[in-house]
């Protein structure tokens, strides 16, 4: 799985879905949360996007918001923003959400630094879904389900990011 080498620059990674304002806004929020319980903020970047234009500039959805506040994730501050090629030269780690998301990121790569691309639930071997569903048309039980499996694959993100960094 790691295919990320050791470095001088500060690791990093971005989590990438469709609109960048429900599933990887809250993986950002939980990843950032995770990281700076392990005392890690200044070590390791943490960053999200969408691979459409449609929400740029928009705070998270209000339901994911409010579904991550129960768990004590505070999502106000993001703002949306578009995946780019640069992307794949800036960060170590690029977490695409869905199979499509991950289709749509190999191709905006243009075949650069495609090692560092991940299906994001490929981090966490304990759950049979590889994909996490796009709670947008869905209900609201979709935004917790979407939670229990970004903090099952964060813990395991973060654990790669340490033995990686030496962190
Ligand atoms: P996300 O969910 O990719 O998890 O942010 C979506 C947000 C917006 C739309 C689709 C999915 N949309 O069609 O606007």
């Amino acid at each position: 799985m790691p295919s990320v080498k050791k470095g001088n620059k500060m690791p990093s990674v971005v989590f990438v879905c469709l609109g960048n304002i429900c599933r990887s806004p809250t993986a950002h929020g939980v990843f950032q949360n995770f990281v700076d319980a392990a005392g890690l903020s200044e070590k390791i970047k943490v960053d999200s996007a969408g691979t459409s234009s449609w929400h740029i500039g928009d705070a998270p959805d209000a339901r994911a918001q409010a579904e991550a506040l129960l768990r004590g994730y505070d999502l106000s501050k993001l703002k949306a923003r578009q995946a780019m090629p640069q992307d794949f030269h800036i960060f170590d780690y690029i977490c695409a959400m869905d199979q499509s998301n991950f289709d749509d990121l190999a191709q905006l790569s243009a075949g650069q630094n495609l090692s560092k691309l991940h299906l994001f639930m490929d981090f966490a071997p304990e759950w049979q879904m590889k994909q996490i569903p796009d709670p947008y048309y869905g209900n609201d039980n979709g935004f917790a389900d979407v939670l229990d499996m970004i903090e099952a694959a964060s813990k395991r993100l973060l654990a790669d990011m340490k033995r990686n960094f030496d962190l």
